[in-house]
C-alpha cells in the first residue's frame, strides 16, 4: 500500500492524494473528483490559486502568477503532508 496524505477540500470530505510526488495536488484533487479551477496548470495565471489553511507543499517549478502568503498554486506543487485548503 502507497503511503497518502488526507486532504480536506472546501470542506467537502476528506480524500486521500499519493505522498509519493507522483501528481500535482491538482491532478490529485481532479483524480480525487473535486471540481477544479485552472487553465495554465504551468505556475503562470492563478487560476488554481487556493488558500492553505493547514499542512505544507512543495513546489516542483517556481510559481509565475502572484500568490499571497498562504496561498499555493495546486497545479505546480505536491502535497508534503495532509492538508486543509479552500479551492
Ligand atoms: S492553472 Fe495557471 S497557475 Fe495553476
Amino acid at each position: 500500500m502507497s503511503e497518502t496524505f488526507k486532504v480536506r477540500v472546501n470542506q467537502l470530505p476528506v480524500i486521500e492524494v499519493p505522498a509519493d510526488g507522483s501528481q500535482s495536488l491538482l491532478e490529485a484533487l481532479e483524480a480525487a473528483g473535486i471540481e477544479t479551477r485552472y487553465h495554465c496548470r504551468t505556475g503562470f495565471c492563478g487560476a488554481c490559486r487556493s488558500k492553505l489553511h493547514e499542512g505544507e507543499v512543495e513546489y516542483v517549478n517556481d510559481p509565475l502568477a502572484y500568490i499571497r502568503p498562504g496561498e499555493v498554486l495546486p497545479c505546480i506543487c505536491i502535497a508534503k503532508s495532509d492538508l486543509i485548503l479552500d479551492h
